[in-house]
């Protein structure tokens, strides 16, 4: 049968739409007056983006852009997330959330996670050496606001804080810390800092997207949607959500720093001679090969599964063939793609499904997660383009829903990402080591070079986690039945 539709008006927007962005602002706050917090929270639901006025807003961009008329639309969207903390603060019991329990990662908060099981880089006594003292504390919660340009999100922010009485003596809320993040100028817009095209790869959702472009199926609702069909709470128990914890996602934040130069650096430093077919590459050619082989696409998009030693822009650029690529030429191969490139590590599609014996298939469905973050930080300077330094912070704003963390995020990170035995191939000598992007740990992998798949290569880390928190995303039914009064 087919899934029943979803209740557009009830999710908030960020999750299944993500909020329209040029600039975007996560502001972290502490809940400081509860009773008042629960008032304002009502005032301020009005002002929550949801699935269905992302829909209408993304009407209005089209039509600007088809009349051609000038600049953007002035566009704003406003987006509102809960953490284990601030649930406690707030005395609302939110064991209805946390299908794990005291051991759910939700509940654990990322500070702890990321010691115990993200890998984060940790001092013996615990702490983290690298962590903004802003992560470091209890965050309630955070709002994330989303829009045109600068002036519009800091006209939305002065809202909120009249609403929730920020400068007054009972004021509801105080600031921790505000992050403003950036989409990138010109043609490096929708590009991360090391150059690549991002935003290609997220889940389709069944009963809900309509254009679906060749590539991994669609999945369940519940994959990313509490309460839904895929939700893995439902296995424990049919009734595990109450009616207020449905229709909401997890949201993990990540707070990462970018080693650009560094990572140009190694790069340059280590190009590829030759390509699989035995071609003499010029370095720069081996480099970008190399850099290439690292992601699992070029820096166009295009994925090398499909174009595994040429760019090839047109392919990049087409829906229908961008994302219609499943390794599965390649089981227990890395000539064309290695094992631990940062989009087969996170999306290992058929290495997982396809059942080479003794394995069966094992539907990665569960481990989907959608993907909303944002660049910040500026441009190189071409000091640091000289010196091949990194001088000024800049990286990404890791944002990703799922309705569990513990099967999203948590396992992407902790069991593929960080895990030098993942995808485990037993028929290929060579470990596939860590995730040369985002793994923590001992970080060297093989498969770099095409025409010598054992060799390993050692690598720094070029991606550098400081700061981060998972939190709820509740539904419009949910802040007004239960977090609001
Ligand atoms: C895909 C970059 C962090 C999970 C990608 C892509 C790029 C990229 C360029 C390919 C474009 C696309 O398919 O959309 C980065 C950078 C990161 C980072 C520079 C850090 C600064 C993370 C983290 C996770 C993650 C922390 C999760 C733990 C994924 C997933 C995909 C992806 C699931 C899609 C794979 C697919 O479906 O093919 N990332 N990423 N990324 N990334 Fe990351």
């Amino acid at each position: 049968p087919a899934p029943a539709p979803l209740d557009l008006k009830n999710i908030q927007g960020d999750i299944l739409s993500g909020l329209p962005k040029k600039t975007q602002f996560y502001i972290f706050f502490n809940i400081t007056n509860v009773a008042r917090f629960r008032k304002d929270l009502k005032k301020f639901i009005p002002l929550v983006k949801t699935v269905a006025g992302v829909l209408e807003d993304r009407k209005a961009i089209d039509d600007h852009k088809k009349k051609k008329l000038p600049g953007l639309v002035t566009l704003s969207g406003v987006n509102i997330s809960f953490s284990h903390q601030g649930f406690v603060k707030l005395g609302i019991d939110d064991t209805g959330l946390a299908a794990g329990g005291a051991q759910d990662p939700f509940v654990v908060g990322q500070k702890k996670d990321a010691i115990t099981n993200l890998g984060d880089p940790a001092n013996k006594d615990g702490t983290l050496p690298d962590w903004d003292p802003a992560f470091l504390k209890d965050i309630h919660g955070v709002f994330l606001i989303s829009g045109d340009s600068i002036l519009t999100l800091e006209k939305k922010k002065l809202e909120i804080a009249v609403i929730f009485g920020v400068g007054t003596p009972n004021t509801s809320i105080k600031e921790i810390i505000t992050i403003r993040g950036d989409v990138r100028p010109g043609d490096e817009s929708a590009h991360e800092h090391f150059g690549f095209l991002d935003g290609i790869s997220n889940p389709t959702i069944k009963g809900f997207d309509t254009v679906i472009n060749p590539g991994p199926k669609p999945v369940d609702a519940g994959v990313l949607l509490t309460g839904h069909t895929g939700d893995p709470a439902l296995d424990i128990r049919p009734d595990f959500r109450p009616d207020w914890a449905t229709d909401g996602s997890f949201l993990s934040f990540r707070y990462l720093f970018q080693e650009v130069p560094e990572f140009n650096d190694f790069l340059t430093k280590n190009p590829l001679a030759k390509d699989g077919n035995g071609k003499a590459l010029k370095p720069e050619e081996g480099s970008e090969l190399l850099g290439a082989r690292m992601v699992g696409r070029w820096k166009s998009g295009a994925p090398i599964d499909v174009a595994p030693f040429k760019d090839d822009p047109a392919l990049a650029a087409d829906p229908k063939r961008n994302n219609n690529f499943e390794f599965a030429g390649e089981i227990n191969s890395q000539l064309r793609c290695p094992f631990a490139a940062h989009v087969r590590k996170t999306n290992p599609r058929d290495d997982l499904e396809v059942p080479p014996p003794p394995r069966g298939p094992i539907s990665i469905d569960g481990r989907r997660i959608m993907r909303r973050g944002v660049q910040f930080g500026p441009e190189l300077t071409y000091r640091e383009q000289q010196e091949g330094k990194t001088l000024h912070a800049r990286g990404l704003l890791f944002a990703c829903y799922q309705s569990s963390l513990t099967n999203g995020f948590q396992f992407i990170q902790k069991s593929w990402a960080n895990n030098k035995t993942f995808p485990p191939f037993e028929t290929q000598p060579e470990d596939p080591g860590l995730d040369p992007i985002i793994g923590q740990g001992v970080r060297e992998m093989s498969g770099l070079d095409p025409l010598n798949e054992q060799k390993l290569l050692t690598m720094p880390a070029f991606v550098v986690p400081r700061g981060g928190e998972y939190f709820f995303s509740p539904s419009i039914k949910g802040l007004k039945s239960t977090i609001a009064t």
